[in-house]
């Protein structure tokens, strides 16, 4: 299709085609897809923007899929980053025309939503083979943060109460997002920008899916997506919900996963948070899929355990309590909403203070 589309003969094609696709009648998926599929529009539009930014540009991270580069943008005098995912080298190679659309869509959705990253532009550009995505750009991420308590930074003491800080930012920007209609299926400290006021910015909508005029908690996917050791049980196992044969199929309930789902991380992402590292990596992949899965076995390891009754004793005894009957909850129509679990730790964060 892209190639199809860029090809000198069938310049008018895509005249008409941007034109139909600008219609109210669509929405604006049709026109986001063809931002994404032809140079045309790099070329009118974009190549201005791309002009005034400084060609200074330093890498940030760079991931399986694509890098995130650090520019300034001279125009409006605000630093940028884009994210450069590239086009596939040949016909046979996988796309990820659809996770960068389900992330521009995200947040063109979100643009309102705070506590999300703020989207500046996207194209696909011909220099650079690739689809890029302009957003604001935060050099820290929570796991930065994390990191750099380890290494003795200061706020080492306080540890546990700035935790449950940023924590309780976190459940705002997720329980916002999902008001919206979106789920955004890979919450990691990797994927939350802290803004130089301590803010967090949610990023990485790649894996989100979209549903404007919803709540993510009524919307239901049956692709796996996100980072394997923060999957929820029913995200390991989504690509046997609709097989109807097997034992565990329920007609009564919900196929596929939903906003529960980001609950789940979200308890991973505590544990991440408090501890730094991750709950459930495991380099046997069937032992992970087993402790998940399997009702009855133990789900939290037993070195889990232990890094948080030592380094936080009668508070890390609350917080495994607190994961195992709330958002470790391997059925997700008993795990606890966003709403319940931000007054859960509002209450918890007041009781410190009091404390104190
Ligand atoms: N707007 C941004 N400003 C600064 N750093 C960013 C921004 N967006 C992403 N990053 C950094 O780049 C990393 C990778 O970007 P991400 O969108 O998560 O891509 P991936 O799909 O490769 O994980 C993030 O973990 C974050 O540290
Ligand atoms: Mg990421």
């Amino acid at each position: 299709m892209h190639a199809h589309l860029n090809h000198k003969l069938n310049e008018d094609v895509t005249v008409a085609l941007s034109d139909s696709a600008s219609s109210d009648v669509l929405g604006p998926g049709p026109e986001r897809l063809l931002k994404l599929l032809c140079y045309r529009f790099y070329r009118e539009k974009e190549s201005s923007f791309q002009e005034s930014i400084q060609h200074s540009s330093s890498l940030i991270a760079s991931g399986a899929f694509g890098s995130v580069y650090g520019n300034h943008h001279v125009e409006t005098n605000q630093r940028v980053a884009i994210k450069v995912v590239p086009l596939p080298k040949t016909i046979s190679n996988r796309s990820a025309i659809v996770d960068v659309f389900s992330e521009v869509s995200a947040l063109e959705v979100l643009h309102d939503v705070e506590d999300v990253v703020a989207l500046v532009d996207f194209w696909v550009s011909p220099t650079c083979n690739a689809y890029c995505i302009a957003m604001k750009c935060h050099p820290k991420n929570l796991k930065m943060w994390r990191k750099g308590v380890e290494n003795g930074n200061p706020e080492k003491g306080d540890l546990f109460y700035k935790c449950l800080e940023y924590f309780e930012k976190v459940i705002l920007a997720v329980d916002a997002v999902h008001e919206m209609g979106v789920t955004h299926y890979d919450v990691k400290c990797d994927n939350i920008l802290i803004t130089d006021q301590g803010e967090v910015r949610l990023v990485d909508f790649g894996e989100a899916s979209v549903r404007p005029g919803w709540n993510a908690q009524n919307v239901y996917n049956t692709r796996d997506r996100g980072t394997e050791c923060i999957k929820s049980p029913e995200m390991l196992t989504v690509c046997h919900a609709e097989d109807t044969n097997r034992p565990q199929y329920d007609r009564r309930r919900k196929i596929g996963t939903n906003a529960a789902s980001d609950v789940w991380s979200l308890g991973c992402l505590l544990y991440e948070l408090l501890v730094g590292e991750f709950l459930f990596q495991d380099e046997d992949w069937t032992r992970f899929y087993c402790r998940l899965t399997g009702r009855g076995q133990q789900l939290i390891p037993d070195n889990a355990r232990t890094a948080l009754l030592d380094r936080f004793g009668s508070d890390g005894r609350e917080i495994l309590e607190l994961l195992q009957t709330t958002m470790l909850v391997r059925n997700p129509t008993r795990r606890i909403s966003t709403k319940d679990l931000l007054r859960y730790i509002q209450k918890r964060k007041k009781k410190g203070e009091t404390q104190s």
